[in-house]
């Protein structure tokens, strides 16, 4: 049997405008171009997670507006189970992208992705029983999200916790995930700490002790392009340095790397290994524009290790 994943989360339209440079207030430059690309990151890493061989259950929300039938039909394209997606009256989630020299800047607008509510989980829960592990982050309600971890928790699923984009949350979710995975920004949201000090190892691995303390299972620290650290359960601090490549669009490459750690992770991959899988995965994924269409498959990502 295929390892199953199931994504809460959300599903947006991705407006991506290239631009020599980001506008300042009252500024306006003229792009190079708009691009409508499927994202959101509960979307994202569900795609990521069905090209690298799970297979994935969505549970989420799209609007009645054009967006909401393509998006839905674009999940479906990808192998993905739609049946815990609801369709709401009104906007699908909108995500503003401004893309330039390969760094974004984004607004999400959430739409259907706001009226996510604790009763649909709770209503689609018979889909998270089929699932090996649940996928949460926190572009959807934050009640909604505590409901899935709790219900995952109840039925006794593996959870991964990506808490972005940053917000406070309470001590309890962090034992209700098996990992947290913030990234360093997300991180110093979470331990009220400036990020990027001068021991930067060591600082580290002091915020990630900080969230064990407060109850953390697995942390997972992503750190762009510099890779990836965790410290496991059992206190062992792994470090996988990033892969060089040509960056052509990082949207989404967070996404992927949570969709392939979900996916190793679930087909019984040991953690250490599942995290390397993943760093390779979202390396490949910014060589590619857009965040859903720029997820590599299995064939790919395993062509591109071996050369
Ligand atoms: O993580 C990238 C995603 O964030 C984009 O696809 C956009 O929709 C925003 O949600
Ligand atoms: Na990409």
């Amino acid at each position: 049997r295929r390892p199953v994943v199931a994504v809460v989360g959300s599903i947006n339209m991705d407006f991506v405008v290239q631009s020599s440079k980001f506008p300042l207030p009252g500024e306006t430059v003229l792009g190079g171009s708009i691009e409508y690309f499927p994202g959101g990151k509960g979307a994202n890493q569900a795609v990521a997670a069905a090209r690298l061989g799970a297979q994935v259950t969505m549970i989420g929300a799209v609007g009645s507006d054009v967006f909401g039938g393509k998006l839905l039909s674009i999940l479906e394209a990808e192998g993905i189970s739609t049946e815990g997606v609801r369709e709401t009256q009104g906007a699908s989630g909108i995500a503003s992208i401004i893309v330039s020299s390969g760094e974004n800047a984004i607004i999400v607008v959430p739409g259907a992705n706001g009226e996510l509510s604790p009763e649909d989980v709770e209503a689609n829960s018979g889909l998270i029983e089929k699932a090996d592990i649940v996928l949460v982050q926190l572009e959807i309600p934050l009640p909604t999200v505590e409901a899935a971890l709790k219900i995952a928790k109840r039925m006794g699923k593996k959870t991964i916790l990506n808490p972005a984009p940053a917000a406070a949350f309470p001590n309890e979710w962090l034992q209700l995930a098996d990992i947290v995975t913030p990234n360093e920004t997300e991180l110093a949201a979470l331990i009220e700490a400036e990020p990027g000090t001068d021991d930067a190892a060591a600082a580290l691995q002091t915020a990630m002790r900080a969230l064990q303390d407060r109850g953390a299972n697995a942390v997972l620290i992503t750190l762009g392009a510099n890779g990836a650290a965790m410290l496991t359960s059992d206190g062992e601090y792994i470090q996988v340095p990033g892969r060089k490549v040509d960056v052509v669009d990082t949207t989404g490459a967070g996404d992927c790397f949570h969709g392939a750690l979900a996916a190793a992770w679930a087909s019984g991959q040991p953690l250490p290994e599942a995290l390397a899988f993943a760093i390779g995965a979202s390396a490949l994924s910014v060589t590619k524009a857009g965040a859903q269409t720029g997820m590599p498959t299995r064939q790919e990502l395993d062509a591109w290790t071996q050369n």
